[in-house]
């Protein structure tokens, strides 16, 4: 209670599904505001006045926990929509050989890149993985995430990528927030499959999918399209494979060159991540449709790259924007959605307010949990963050300081100044 700003994002039109063009500004913000929840959901939503004239909260004061949020913004917690926080080491040598002036397909064809992350997790234990995974999601929540969509990637074997599932599903059952998980199983050709990829394409269709889908590892199924990975044609292989055995699709897309959107949208794909290369003629599909473009800044800072996403292309024209971490130890290696939406605002000339709404409500379209998630209003999961700051616009402003006082994913209080 006593919000200075409480960011409630409730829904100002009628019109359901991503926040697009104008409305992705809109946070309906409540000055003073205080909001009830109980048993992990959010009851109501108001002013702290309104509240204390609740006559069940009049009743009941004694047994509630009143959270005092004086001079500071409530907004919900960020749902972070790609990660890949599946991995044993940090890749420092790829960092080192960037910084000499190397690029990143460079550093993958002089073997660096993701197949120099394979052998570790390979060879690491499952629950060594899973504590790797524990302590990102902490430090997640810590700056503000009470939602994550975590892939695995960094194995691709059979075996390797289920224990990288498995990992996720333990670490998920030892956080208080909410996990979706993905099989990036197609994450690149293995160096064992190099030159016959689409042995390995039978591998992910005919195994990994099947396997994963049969146990619940995963709801996601994902691919990385692009040069140096993996084609159109084995890209819309791997989806009807993913349809086949009910597991929905996301893709990285347009990261190093661009490659055209619309056969992939029969589909409909959740969402299309990277977009730095775009075709003009899918702008307009894109915007027809629920599909999200995830834009991961994070990406481009690390690689030291001159242009990031035109976000302002996509939302003038109405494609729906969500924005997130893109964690992994490649290419950003950031747990921070507050960075994520700094680098939006300076860098891609997002508004404040319309990276708030990329970070929450539509992150939450983008892992098709919106229905529970990205938003402050009654019958949703309890996710909220308290920032100690009084203006919300300062969360990205002040970069590289963490300004999160307090996260309450699914009503547990989880980490307080
Ligand atoms: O999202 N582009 C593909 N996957 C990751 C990078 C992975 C890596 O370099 O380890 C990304 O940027
Ligand atoms: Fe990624």
């Amino acid at each position: 209670m006593n919000a200075a700003q409480l960011l409630t994002l409730q829904a100002a039109g009628a019109k359901p599904g991503p926040r697009r063009g104008p409305a992705l500004k809109e946070l309906a913000i409540i000055k003073d505001g205080a909001v009830l929840c109980l048993g992990g959901k959010i009851v109501s939503v108001g002013t702290t006045k309104d509240a204390l004239r609740d006559p069940w909260l009049k009743r009941n004061r004694r047994n509630v926990t009143e959270i005092d949020c004086a001079g500071k913004v409530v907004l919900p917690g960020f749902v972070d929509s790609h990660t890949h926080p599946v991995f044993a080491s940090p890749r420092l040598v790829d960092f080192e050989k960037r910084i000499e002036g190397a690029c990143y397909e460079e550093i993958a064809a002089a073997g660096g890149g993701i197949r120099s992350s394979l052998e570790g997790v390979r060879q690491t234990p499952k629950n060594v993985l899973a504590a790797k995974v524990v302590t990102a999601l902490e430090e997640m929540a810590s700056h503000g995430t009470t939602t994550v969509e975590a892939k695995s990637g960094y194995g691709l074997t059979l075996e390797s990528e289920l224990k990288s599932l498995e990992a996720i599903r333990e670490a998920a059952s030892r956080w208080p927030g909410t996990v979706i998980a993905t099989l990036l199983g197609a994450h690149v050709v293995p160096k064992e499959f190099q030159g016959c990829s689409q042995k390995y394409v039978e591998i992910v269709c005919k195994e990994m999918i099947p396997r994963a889908a049969k146990r619940k590892l995963a709801q996601f199924v994902d691919v990385f399209c692009d040069k140096g990975a993996f084609t159109p044609k084995e890209t819309k292989q791997i989806f009807a494979a993913a349809e086949k055995y009910g597991l929905s699709v996301r893709a990285h897309m347009g990261q190093l060159s661009e490659t055209l959107l619309e056969p992939f949208l029969r589909f409909n794909p959740a969402s299309f991540d990277h977009m730095d290369h775009v075709n003009e003629d899918d702008i307009p599909q894109l915007a027809k449709r629920d599909t999200v473009a995830t834009l991961v800044p994070g990406a481009n800072y690390f690689l030291g790259l001159k242009n990031y996403p035109d976000a302002r292309r996509l939302i003038d024209a109405g494609v729906p924007v969500a924005l997130a971490t893109d964690y992994n130890p490649g290419t950003s290696p950031t747990i921070s959605i507050p960075m994520a939406m700094s680098l939006a605002c300076t860098h891609m000339k997002m508004s404040p307010a319309e990276a708030v709404a990329a970070a929450t409500i539509n992150g939450a379209w983008a892992l098709r949990v919106a229905d529970r998630k990205g938003s402050i209003e009654p019958g949703k999961d309890a996710d909220l963050v308290v920032f100690d700051v009084e203006d919300y616009r300062e969360i990205p402003y002040w970069f590289g300081a963490n300004h999160c006082a307090m996260t309450v994913p699914n009503g547990v209080v989880a980490s307080r100044e």
